[in-house]
């Protein structure tokens, strides 16, 4: 489906035929990135990174963190419309029935290493759920529900129960009297959270529960192009996550804005890492050329935080960091996204900071499951092409007559 072209969405320039071969006889185009290259066709989110407007199937993604809760925008994402009463109150039982994990997964998680990276904990046990459920059956829409439902229950459950393992607890059973925020807060910390925490939370998963064709939605819709299973399809979109130029990036912000340390240091700090040519975490959107919409509400977000529990001297170093790089970097189209204030609000509810890229995980699990159901409804395997530049075609020569090594 990648490489088709229709009158309702017009190619891009000299784009390479379905044979790999150049168009109109021209060398194939490379994008570094594949920026601007449309590698599928999709009704799921829209960004227009000009106006900073954000929609997920058509609703603007404001109105959703405002009114909507995050298991109704997975429903609104995975389905494609928002659900009726009925829908949502079945999707959310549904999705209470199967936090639970097995005892086996949780026992395979107490051998992880305590220092390891929750990232890699959770890519690890999400995969392991293949093991579990190894019946594939991609064309029964039972199983596809199931397996939405299980991924959606389960990924919170496992990222609060490697916590508790690294620190040598015992993971917490779900509760089923709370609802899927506050019930996470509460297998992470033991305690029945504040309302607003948890509804400042929720808002927070809706923000990053999608995204359009980011790096590890990608990496999600080109496993699942294989017709893999879908646990494999979102350990690998977890793997693509964790690195600090996507989801990790949340985590380095907050590094940052401690290592400048107040809003006095800002101007000579950023100077410094302008010359450097040193990237400022938390800055920089391949679609976005304004700040990023999600980053304008995740600073409302913080600021009701900080109102209820008290301030964090970090904001200010933050807004200081914005209002300079706006002078220094907005010219390019450099503007804050959405990891340069999701670590505040994290950090005010006391969640650790390694697991941060986790919990965006947990959101945008509903994303890539969303994009897996889009992929196989009208599936293609992706195999893009390449340009060789190795060298050309030599004999292999036996060792003694290899020349020696410089
Ligand atoms: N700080 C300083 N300069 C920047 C930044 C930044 N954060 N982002 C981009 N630039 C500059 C680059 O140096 C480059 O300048 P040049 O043309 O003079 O060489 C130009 O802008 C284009 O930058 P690229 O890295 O080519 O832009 P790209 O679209 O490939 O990368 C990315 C986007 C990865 C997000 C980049 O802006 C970045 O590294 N940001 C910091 C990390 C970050 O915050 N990542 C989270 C992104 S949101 C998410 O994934 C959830």
């Amino acid at each position: 489906m990648a490489a088709k072209s229709t009158p309702e969405a017009p190619a891009a320039a000299a784009p390479p035929a379905r044979d790999g071969t150049a168009a109109h006889g021209a060398p194939p185009l490379f994008r570094p990135g594949l920026e601007g290259v449309p590698a599928t066709q999709s009704a799921i989110c829209d960004i227009d990174g000009r106006q900073g407007i954000l929609t997920y199937r058509g609703v603007p993604v404001d109105q959703l963190a405002h009114h909507s809760s995050f298991l109704e925008t997975a429903y609104l994402l995975i389905w494609g419309e928002l659900p009726t009463i009925f829908q949502l109150n079945a999707f959310q039982q549904d999705v209470q029935m199967h936090r639970r994990v097995s005892f086996r997964i949780r026992d395979m998680m107490k051998c992880f290493p305590a220092g390891g990276h929750p990232m890699d904990a959770l890519q690890a046990s999400a995969a392991s759920l293949g093991l579990f459920y190894s019946r594939r059956a991609l064309n029964d829409p039972q199983y596809i529900t199931e397996a939405v439902v299980r991924l959606i229950a389960k990924i919170p459950t496992m990222v609060a129960a490697f916590q508790l393992i690294r620190k040598g607890q015992d993971p917490i059973q779900p509760r089923d009297d709370l609802a899927y925020s506050a019930n996470f807060l509460y297998m992470l910390t033991e305690r029945e959270p504040d309302q607003l925490a948890a509804r400042i939370f929720d808002a927070c998963l809706i923000l990053h529960a999608e995204h359009s064709l980011n790096a590890s939605t990608f990496s999600a819709r080109v496993t699942a192009s294989t017709l893999t299973d879908p646990y494999a399809v979102v350990a690998s979109a977890v793997g693509t996550l964790a690195g600090p130029l996507h989801g990790g990036a949340n985590e380095d912000v907050l590094e940052m804005l401690e290592q400048i340390g107040s809003p006095d240091r800002v101007e000579a700090w950023l100077d410094q890492a302008i010359a450097s040519k040193q990237k400022i975490m938390g800055f920089g959107h391949r679609e976005y050329k304004v700040k990023d919409p999600r980053a304008v509400i995740l600073q409302g977000l913080a600021e009701d935080l900080f109102l209820r529990f008290g301030h964090d001297t970090m904001y200010d170093v933050a807004c200081r960091l914005e209002e300079v790089a706006a002078d220094r970097l907005g010219p390019k189209g450099i503007f804050p996204n959405v990891d340069f204030y999701s670590g505040l609000v994290y950090r005010k509810l006391g969640i650790p900071r390694d697991l941060f890229t986790p919990i965006f995980a947990i959101a945008r699990t509903a994303g890539w499951l969303a994009h897996w159901r889009e992929q196989l409804g009208a599936n293609r395997i992706y195999r893009p092409t390449q340009i060789y530049t190795g060298s050309p075609q030599r004999p292999w020569l036996p060792l003694e007559s290899r020349p020696a090594a410089l």
